[in-house]
């Protein structure tokens, strides 16, 4: 019972840290390679061009092969993340 318990808050203790670096390595990469152009000013905006999930994955990738940026597929997942949890929160 008790080493039970214990298991589930270790799983979810790891699931976090492991969400969290996805996260995180969003935020990076996106402060690295996407910040030249526009501030985050335009993922809020009024008019904004994305209105769903899989939209701001296809323009993460647009964005990024139009800059001839090499990134994997977890890379772009990453930074579609990071974008829909601080900003477009579909
Ligand atoms: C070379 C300049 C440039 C860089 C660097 C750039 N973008 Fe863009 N991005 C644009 C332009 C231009 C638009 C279209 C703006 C508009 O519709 O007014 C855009 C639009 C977007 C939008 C849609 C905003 C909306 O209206 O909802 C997203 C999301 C986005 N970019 C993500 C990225 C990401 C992620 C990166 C880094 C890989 C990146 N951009 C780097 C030029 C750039």
């Amino acid at each position: 019972m008790m080493l039970k318990t214990m298991f589930s808050l270790l799983l979810l203790f790891f699931s976090a840290i492991a969400m969290g670096a996805d996260y995180i390595q969003g935020e990076q990469l996106h402060m690295k390679s996407c910040t030249g152009c526009h501030d985050s000013a335009l993922y809020t905006r009024d008019n904004r061009r994305v209105q769903s999930l899989p939209k701001l994955q296809s323009q993460v990738r647009f964005c990024k092969d139009n800059l001839g940026i090499t990134w994997f597929d977890d890379e772009v997942d990453s930074v579609t993340l990071y974008l829909n949890n601080e900003f477009y929160k579909f």
